[in-house]
């Protein structure tokens, strides 16, 4: 072997390189990462404008970034890789609450609520009650489980996209379940909303054609002792955006119904449950 570039026998080349002393899975990672990028390469046959285009593009996305923007996550959510890479790390038994992507728009530290609170602190929107029970796979309640809680508000912005103009923590809470493992709160019913679009993804999104709307949705992070943490949303079931979500976040099993109610300002009840799995030991 001599080291030396082909390109026929490209992939090989880069990874002889790789040292034995490397890190093991480093080592498996960029091997199969070297071997898919110069297959990719080779199948569309990339031509120099467009590996020119491609650099200019990650440029981009790297030069919008800061401390409250990360535009490679929306590349990786636009692209369906975060949505995978959560599906084959949080494969559920049949029953279980299912995962969906996180977001960008989660802040620590929330308000913490009594049970019935309402989150929403500016007003506006379609008053909602959303309420449900933390349950087992058996059905069983499940005491002291939290539920960090978060969504738009009716002109479809979080609180931190907005500061100064949105109250901080608009649309935000934490609740605790008690013995019968009910929440309840009041919100505004979500509405869809397009994801920053104003930066290189937006544009790539354009160009392909694709829209940058979510469908209306309530961010939920659900947690107990000895369970594993579920990141989820419930969706707004008949949201004209459910089977096009710019980030691939819908599964049907997170679609809750929201039924009109007539309580005073409250005009809507959503009513979801979510079902842990027990933390395997080891
Ligand atoms: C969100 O639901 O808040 C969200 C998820 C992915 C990208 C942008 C926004
Ligand atoms: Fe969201």
């Amino acid at each position: 072997m001599t080291g030396h570039f082909s390109e026929d026998g490209s992939a090989e080349t880069v990874n002889d390189r790789i040292s034995a002393e490397a890190d093991a899975r480093l080592a498996e990672v960029m091997r199969a990462l070297v071997r898919h990028l110069h297959e990719f390469i080779k199948d569309v046959h990339l031509t120099q404008p467009e590996w020119e285009a491609a650099i200019g593009f990650l440029t981009r996305t790297g030069q919008i970034c800061d401390d409250t923007r990360q535009e490679f996550i929306l590349l990786s959510d636009v692209l369906g890789a975060s949505m995978l890479v959560d599906a084959i790390n949080n494969r559920r038994p049949q029953g279980a609450t299912e995962n969906t992507v996180l977001g960008p728009f989660h802040v620590d530290g929330a308000p913490r609520y009594e049970m019935g609170a309402d989150i929403s602190l500016e007003g506006g929107g379609e008053r909602c009650l959303f309420e449900g029970r933390v349950l087992d796979l058996d059905g069983r309640p499940i005491e002291g489980a939290v539920l960090d809680v978060w969504c738009d508000n009716e002109d479809g912005f979080y609180d931190v996209q907005q500061p100064g103009i949105q109250p901080a923590f608009n649309n935000r809470g934490v609740f605790t379940t008690g013995a019968d493992g009910r929440y309840r709160f009041r919100g505004i019913r979500p509405v869809s909303y397009p994801i920053p679009d104003d930066g290189p993804v937006g544009q790539l999104l354009g160009q392909l054609g694709r829209h940058p709307y979510r469908p209306a949705h309530m961010h939920f992070i659900v947690s107990a002792e000895g369970f594993e943490t579920v990141v989820t949303h419930t969706f707004v079931e008949g949201d004209g955006y459910l089977s096009s979500d710019a980030v691939f976040g819908v599964k049907s099993s997170l679609i809750a119904s929201f039924e009109p109610m007539d309580d005073g300002e409250t005009r809507w009840r959503s009513t979801f449950d979510f079902v842990l799995v027990p933390v395997t030991p080891g």
